[in-house]
């Protein structure tokens, strides 16, 4: 039985263009939207800041309970009051994030408060395993794939832009490694849900993407 609220998943590695993609369906849409990495990342920040040790599973799991989080309905994200939205952005954050979200406590600890954007008239969750474990019930399901070197490529393009300095081997090892993390962990790790459409972006525009996934969904009510 699918959920009673709407759910699209959108699930796959990092860099696969699934925030860009998933902004784009709540707003056509006008549905709510859950960027559940943010709350991995935010949850790996807070540890910083009070000098956690990121593989500490009891302490971080507290953390992740307690966070006192904001998602601002015109964008950015508060942290105790904070606006931490670039914060939380670097290559650095991403990487801490996945070392938190490998600990079962933490992820048992964000389950709830991922639920609970479960709202009408609908929800776009984004992230690695919203399809199998936070929303099993989803209306649709997709999980989004690309090479390690195109989203190594399109990051690349993206930090340049921004006026970083970068090289484009260490973001594709950086890429690789996460990858290793996100798919090996034992708890709810990085893969498709059975049920899932999977889409390969490597050689799709963003927009592309939007009007498949589209497509997907208007084929359900039909
Ligand atoms: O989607 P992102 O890059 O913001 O996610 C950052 C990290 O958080 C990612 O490397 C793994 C983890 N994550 C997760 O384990 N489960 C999710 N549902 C979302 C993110």
């Amino acid at each position: 039985m699918p959920d009673l609220i709407p759910v699209i998943t959108l699930d796959g590695p990092g860099g696969v263009g699934k925030g860009t993609i998933s902004a784009l369906l709540a707003e056509k849409l006008d549905w709510h939207y859950l960027d559940s990495g943010a709350l991995y990342r935010l949850t790996a920040l807070a540890c910083v800041e009070k000098d956690i040790v990121l593989d500490a599973e009891h302490d971080v799991a507290a953390i992740a309970e307690n966070l006192a989080v904001k998602f601002l309905p015109q964008g950015g994200i508060l942290l105790e009051d904070n606006d931490v939205e670039a914060l939380i952005r670097t290559e650095t954050a991403g990487n801490n994030a996945s070392i938190v979200a490998a600990l079962p406590m933490v992820r048992e600890a964000l389950f709830k408060r991922q639920k609970a954007f479960l709202q009408m008239p609908g929800l776009i969750a984004d992230g690695r395993d919203m399809g199998t474990t936070i929303f099993p019930d989803a209306l649709l399901k997709v999980f989004l794939t690309a090479s390690a070197d195109e989203r190594a490529k399109r990051r690349y393009k993206q930090l340049i832009e921004k006026g970083n300095s970068v090289k484009i081997a260490d973001l594709v090892n950086e890429i690789r490694e996460r990858d290793e993390r996100d798919m090996n962990r034992s708890a709810s790790p990085l893969k498709a849900a059975q049920d899932a459409h999977i889409i390969d972006t490597s050689e799709l525009s963003i927009n592309e993407v939007f009007e498949k996934v589209m497509q997907l969904y208007k084929n359900l009510n039909q």
